[in-house]
């Protein structure tokens, strides 16, 4: 039956990612390093972009099946022009629970400070930030495009006024890379904690095929908690819906209790911790291919089917059936891999990157 989707891992289907666009004006070396994404990297022509009615018809089969959550990623979606009039054709869909979507966005934060009021106006309910540092140059060195700290921070705060996630539903996602930003984690830390910014800090990931990820680059988050315990009282906190990536600490008052008011910081253990076991994440990429795992190799095409005509019926049951064969769980798999045997970047098959599968 409808909105009851489960895959072969029994997991069921809430969050959708939609891509919006490949292209982003930042060029984080974990993400889209420079020497790759050159003035000569294929981007996808505009031809092949879902447009903004083929997003709607397929999100609303997804909402169908039981998605609750729809993001907006990249690339950079604040790139994609007219985003706001997507956002308020999404902001109109209704749940199988009858209620708006949970309807979110992930950005770099750099055209923020401009679009924030707008984007409320059209729909968008809350916003993530990355951030890897408050350090000017060390962000300017990470995002590789000069870009200054102080204008990120501007974009937070116009997306707090405009009212983008109140009561730390605003998120601020630091990768955290050893030997490259470790240093930024307590000043962040103390930073979005008097803000009422949830800070969570993400591993650094082996996705797409370019970024030359290697182990000794990643920094458990297990040493980023004790680190924080150091200087701030903890407590751990349940998820607050199922299969979330984050895992949740409160900051403790006086007396040892988790004080809203204070906030929460989370960490995201992709590698350390894998949380495949109930991911119920779909990822549909800026030109219509579904994946089932940031990790994939393989999309399966949407895009034809919407524009040749499909029923909404029969793109419901496409639907149905690419998630119901569904048994990916790439960083369990990994976990369980010794080091040595996992591919060097470039080796075996091809794997798609982030920046368009989105994050
Ligand atoms: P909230 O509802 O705001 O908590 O969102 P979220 O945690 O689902 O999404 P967000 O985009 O903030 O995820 C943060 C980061 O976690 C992403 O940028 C990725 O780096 C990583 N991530 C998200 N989903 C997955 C996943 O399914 N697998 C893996 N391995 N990493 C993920
Ligand atoms: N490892 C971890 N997170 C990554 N992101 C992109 N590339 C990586 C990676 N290699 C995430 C960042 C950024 C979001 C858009 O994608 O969190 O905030
Ligand atoms: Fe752009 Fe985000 Fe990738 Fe950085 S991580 S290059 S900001 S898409
Ligand atoms: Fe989900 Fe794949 Fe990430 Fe595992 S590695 S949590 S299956 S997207």
């Amino acid at each position: 039956a409808q909105g009851q989707l489960q895959d072969r891992l029994e997991r069921p289907l809430r969050d959708l990612r939609i891509s919006v666009t490949d292209r982003c004006n930042f060029r984080c070396s974990y993400c889209m390093p420079k020497e790759v994404f050159d003035k000569d990297y294929p981007y996808l022509p505009h031809a092949s972009l879902l447009s903004f009615e083929e997003i709607t018809v397929l999100a609303r089969q997804f909402l169908a099946h039981g998605v609750r959550k729809i993001r907006l990623t990249g690339g950079e979606p604040l790139l994609r022009k007219n985003l706001e009039r997507l956002i308020e054709q999404l902001a109109a869909l209704r749940t199988i629970d009858g209620v708006a979507p949970d309807l979110t966005l992930t950005t770099n934060g750099s055209l923020l400070a401009r679009k924030a009021a707008s984007l409320k106006a059209a729909g968008l309910q809350r916003v993530t930030v990355s951030l890897d540092g408050l350090d000017d140059a060390t962000f300017r060195r990470m995002n590789d495009v000069d870009f200054p700290v102080s204008d990120v921070l501007a974009g937070i705060e116009a997306a707090q006024r405009a009212g983008l996630g109140a009561d730390g539903g605003l998120k601020v996602n630091m990768v955290v890379k050893r030997g490259t930003n470790e240093q930024e984690i307590l000043p962040m830390a103390r930073y979005f904690r008097s803000r009422g910014v949830t800070l969570r800090f993400i591993e650094y990931m082996d996705v797409g095929a370019t970024n030359g990820w290697r182990m000794d680059e990643v920094l458990p988050s297990a040493e980023v908690i004790a680190l924080l315990r150091q200087e701030f009282a903890l407590l751990p906190l349940e998820a607050a819906a199922p299969g979330e990536t984050a895992q949740r600490w409160g900051y403790a008052n006086a007396q040892g209790q988790w004080d809203p008011a204070l906030g929460e910081v989370g960490v995201i253990s992709s590698v350390t911790q894998a949380f495949c076991h109930d991911c119920n994440r779909a990822r549909l990429s800026t030109e219509g291919q579904l994946y089932l795992c940031l990790f994939g190799h393989q999309g399966h095409d949407l895009r034809s089917l919407v524009r040749g005509g499909a029923s909404e019926a029969e793109i419901a049951s496409a639907i149905a059936h690419i998630w119901q064969g569904r048994s990916d769980r790439y960083s369990e798999l990994r976990a369980s891999l010794p080091a040595e045997a996992a591919p060097a970047p470039g080796e075996g098959r091809r794997r798609v990157e982030m920046s368009y599968i989105g994050g």
